[in-house]
């Protein structure tokens, strides 16, 4: 984090499941870009910890830089990345070989792609893109086993599972997104990274989303980086939100502080910049009470 960081609450009062430090990511192109400068956070263990700013300003490469799912010409210039296995303790992401990498991802730490909806095959049943995660990270489970977890998996984000037999055109965006955080979901990973995962959506079935993905959290305790440039919606499911400008942490605060206490001027003009932003627009997907709903 910069001189210029304010604000800045790196730790959580929880236990910590990850630890981002000092992370800079470049690309490698004729004029280098350093697309991440020195972002550093903790996550704790069930939290949600929104991470907002423009479109450009880093928040893919860095979330691509954690799960390592990054490319040339994308390079990790700076930091570590550690997770906290509840079994296996403190895992050095940055120091794993591939084949452990790979065998770590989805199931420890997941990610739910930003445009994910459009990146199911449409041609390929429901069922079987759930049940292929199943096959490569749970090969010893029997056919019955995954056919079940993969019905299981469609039910909790609240697709019902005569449904997996269907094909992804035959989808709306809302539910095909509910398969991609399914498809997230179906190894129970203790952290997930949802980047952008309802832009592209209504706001009526994004909040529906949202409710969901709040429900399960609470059910499963798995911690969730909410990445999108909408902050007025990250004011209302995160615990903490990290503003992101230019590549850098600019603050870093708990999300119920934000409104009252931003104080970096980007901030400032972020949340100004939501006229819609009032004392009255309370946390209607924390309470399920949505007090706007006679507007539809
Ligand atoms: N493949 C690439 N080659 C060069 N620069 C890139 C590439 N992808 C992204 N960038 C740079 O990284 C910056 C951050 O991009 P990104 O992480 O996608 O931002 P966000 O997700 O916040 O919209 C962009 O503004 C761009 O300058
Ligand atoms: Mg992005």
């Amino acid at each position: 984090m910069s001189d210029t960081a304010v604000n800045s609450q790196i730790e959580t009062d929880r236990k910590t499941v990850l630890s981002v430090r000092d992370i800079s990511v470049v690309y490698e192109v004729d004029q280098p870009v350093e697309a991440v400068k020195h972002a550093s956070f903790d996550l704790g263990a069930g939290e949600v910890l929104g991470l907002a700013g423009e479109s450009g300003c880093g928040k893919t490469t860095l979330a691509y830089a954690i799960n390592r799912l990054h490319k040339p010409p994308a390079r990790i210039s700076s930091g570590r990345v550690v997770f906290t296995d509840r079994q296996d303790g403190d895992i050095d992401l940055l120091g794993l070989g591939d084949e452990d990498m790979r065998a770590f991802r989805w199931s420890k730490l997941s990610m739910v792609f930003q445009g994910a909806m459009n990146a199911l095959n449409p041609v390929i049943s429901i069922r079987a893109q759930l049940e292929d995660v199943l096959t490569t990270h749970r090969p010893g489970l029997s056919r019955a086993d995954r056919r079940r977890r993969a019905g299981d998996a469609l039910e909790r984000v609240g697709v019902d599972s005569t449904r997996l037999n269907s094909f992804p055109h035959e989808f709306s965006g809302g539910m095909r997104q509910r398969v991609m955080i399914a498809m997230a979901m179906i190894l129970e990973p203790q952290v997930m990274i949802m980047d952008e995962p309802t832009t592209a959506l209504d706001v009526v079935v994004q909040r529906d989303i949202l409710r969901e993905i709040l429900r399960l959290r609470d059910e499963l305790g798995f911690a969730v980086i909410f990445i999108t440039h909408d902050l007025p919606l990250l004011l209302e499911v995160s615990d903490r939100i990290a503003v992101m400008l230019q590549g850098e942490i600019v603050e870093l605060e708990r999300a119920d502080r934000l409104y009252s206490h931003a104080a970096h001027p980007y901030t400032r003009k972020l949340l100004g910049s939501f006229p819609s932003l009032s004392g009255s627009r309370g946390a209607f997907i924390r309470t399920g009470i949505d007090e706007t709903e006679e507007e539809h």
